[in-house]
């Protein structure tokens, strides 16, 4: 899978997908990370501006057309593109279900939103999905970009080694994890729950599902309330 980032801030979302399972994938060739720095396709070459005032009487700078419509248009003449993306607190509310569905995708492009926000026109012309990662306003979509690749590239097959560990996430099956331990099997009186020590794979399982659901229903009881999720 390809994702082609477009922002203004390119060390912001290089540093959290230059690291750990994230890096690993590229490295192993499973995902491709391109991050472009819209400033290189601003009609300003001296002061590589790529931003401009808002017509009419709102404060604050907005993206313009230009830059985005060079960058967009010159990446959709090198190959197709499944979903171009504009990150932005107006979109659909990111879920795991929709990190799943676009694992499956072999090019998106995500285009980061900054200041007040970008010219209107390309989220008409350009943009095909609006993803939010939450219900609060960052300072830009940087973040939530790199939010929405790592989700998306973990569940890749190969990503993450142990593939069961992929499937057996919080959310995967609408359940949050059941709680996990490690040794000592006693620290200082505290003891792993016997079941987990008794090497009976059957009923270990029955237990983790059984805790799944008792943290589900106690912690978020809207998950199964709402399938969909
Ligand atoms: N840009 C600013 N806030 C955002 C949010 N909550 N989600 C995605 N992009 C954003």
């Amino acid at each position: 899978m390809r994702i082609d980032i477009i922002t203004v801030l390119p060390e912001l979302v290089e540093g959290p997908l230059n690291c750990s399972i994230i890096k690993r994938a590229q490295d192993k060739g499973i995902a491709e990370i391109h991050i472009h720095d819209l400033r290189d396709y601003s009609s300003d070459k001296r002061h590589r501006r790529v931003d401009d005032y808002a017509f009419g009487f709102s404060a604050g700078m907005v993206l313009q057309i230009e830059p985005i419509d060079r960058i967009i248009t010159k990446l959709k003449s090198e190959r197709h593109y499944d979903e171009i993306i504009y990150t932005s607190p107006d979109g659909e509310t990111f879920n795991q279900k929709m990190a799943n569905s676009m694992s499956l995708m072999e090019n998106i492009i995500i285009l980061c939103g900054h200041y007040k926000g970008i010219d209107h026109r390309i989220r008409e012309h350009f943009i095909t999905k609006e993803i939010s990662i939450g219900d609060y306003v960052l300072t830009g979509g940087e973040l939530a970009a790199a939010i929405i690749s790592d989700a998306v590239i973990r569940v890749i097959p190969g990503a993450i080694s142990d593939e069961q560990s992929a499937l057996s996430d919080s959310f995967q099956d609408n359940l949050l994890a059941p709680p996990v331990y490690t040794r000592p099997a006693v620290y200082h009186g505290w003891e792993v729950p016997e079941i987990l020590l008794s090497g009976h794979q059957r009923h270990i399982e029955e237990w983790e599902h059984q805790q799944a659901l008792e943290r589900t229903k106690r912690l978020r009881p809207d998950l199964l309330e709402d399938p969909v999720k």
